[in-house]
């Protein structure tokens, strides 16, 4: 076939002269002799196949397609030796390194988890709520039922920023802002960063992320609190996840738990195993004392709360054993977790 050997031609030609290019300049106007859009050689050809008998068609486009593969190879190829050949005398172009990667963000692991809890509770009917960072001492502890000489009201433990005013210790003050707007029913959940004067270790850190929860409405139960946090346990961590309620003690809420949750993990052999119980959140129903502060009537309405720790929960789904990781920003440990 006539335009066949014809391209056979012109590839050999191309090839001669690409190799005879000596220096790049030179090498862009084979290149465009050729390969160029408009007048190129090669481009001229493939331009001719419509005017081909259709039977020979699908073999000299096959042909010129392979034509222009071995120049733009061959180009290549030539285009790297004349720069490392310019890169010894000078800074040249060397084509064989790894382009740069582009770089891309990830939210937070501890965002995710925030972000994960929260897809859990809204699909539970909550609606998300928020407060600000700095906060007085009525938010922070008074409407909360804590007096000004509980210890966590003291200096060693809250950064305070003037008198009167601090940096919030905790979500709970986001209860009170929201029950001050908001008649019940009441169905909230508040993430945001709180601060606190601790020592900067493995395990405490003066910033660090809480999610708190808040429920309020009439006839409002323990077994409610009981069966919602069940609930979300396994939702969050799987099904065979058990829970357990410790008594403890909160100023805004009586009785008061802590939370712990047992987790089923199976092992790379693929058998089940279970976790110690591990320690999430602290709760209670919400005291009496709390709802007349915010002006509700507490014969007629209960509630439940809680606040947890989503660093915490970050640290155990990912195993990392340092909690100051998560608040360092460097960015070699935070990209893992895409
Ligand atoms: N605010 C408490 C803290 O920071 C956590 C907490 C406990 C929040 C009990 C609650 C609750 O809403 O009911 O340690």
């Amino acid at each position: 076939m006539a335009m066949i050997d014809d391209l056979r031609q012109l590839e050999r030609d191309a090839v001669a002269a690409i190799r005879a290019a000596r220096t790049p300049d030179e090498l862009e106007r084979v290149r465009v002799r050729y390969l160029g859009r408009r007048e190129g050689l090669v481009s001229g050809m493939l331009r001719r196949l419509g005017t081909l008998d259709p039977a020979e068609r699908p073999a000299a486009g096959a042909a010129a397609n392979r034509a222009k593969k071995a120049l733009a190879g061959a180009l290549a190829e030539r285009l790297g030796e004349l720069t490392a050949a310019a890169g010894a005398s000078g800074p040249g172009l060397d084509l064989t390194l790894p382009s740069r990667r582009k770089w891309r963000g990830t939210v937070h692991p501890v965002n995710q988890v925030i972000d994960d809890i929260w897809a859990i509770f809204r699909s539970l009917g909550f609606v998300r709520a928020r407060g600000p960072e700095v906060d007085t001492e009525w938010y922070n502890f008074v409407a909360l039922n804590t007096p000004l000489d509980h210890p966590a009201a003291d200096e060693q433990d809250t950064l305070y920023l003037s008198p009167g005013l601090l940096l919030r210790s905790h979500t709970s003050p986001v209860q009170i802002r929201t029950m001050e707007l908001h008649e019940p029913p009441i169905r909230i959940i508040a993430p945001g960063m709180v601060y606190r004067r601790d020592t900067y270790d493995a395990t405490h850190t003066p910033a660090f992320a809480q999610i708190e929860g808040l429920v309020v409405d009439e006839g409002v139960t323990f077994v409610d609190f009981k069966a919602t946090l069940a609930e979300f346990a396994r939702r969050f961590w799987g099904p065979g996840t058990r829970v357990r309620f410790r008594p403890s003690f909160f100023p805004f809420t009586e009785p008061s738990a802590e939370v712990d949750v047992k987790r089923v993990i199976v092992r790379e052999d693929g058998r089940e195993e279970e976790t110690d119980w591990i320690e999430i959140m602290g709760a209670g129903m919400v005291d009496p004392a709390v709802l007349e502060n915010v002006g509700y009537d507490s014969e007629r309405y209960t509630g439940w709360a809680f606040g947890m720790g989503p660093a915490r929960v970050a640290l155990l789904r990912h195993g990392v054993r340092d909690l100051r990781l998560f608040y360092e920003n460097d960015m070699r440990f935070l990209g893992q977790f895409t």
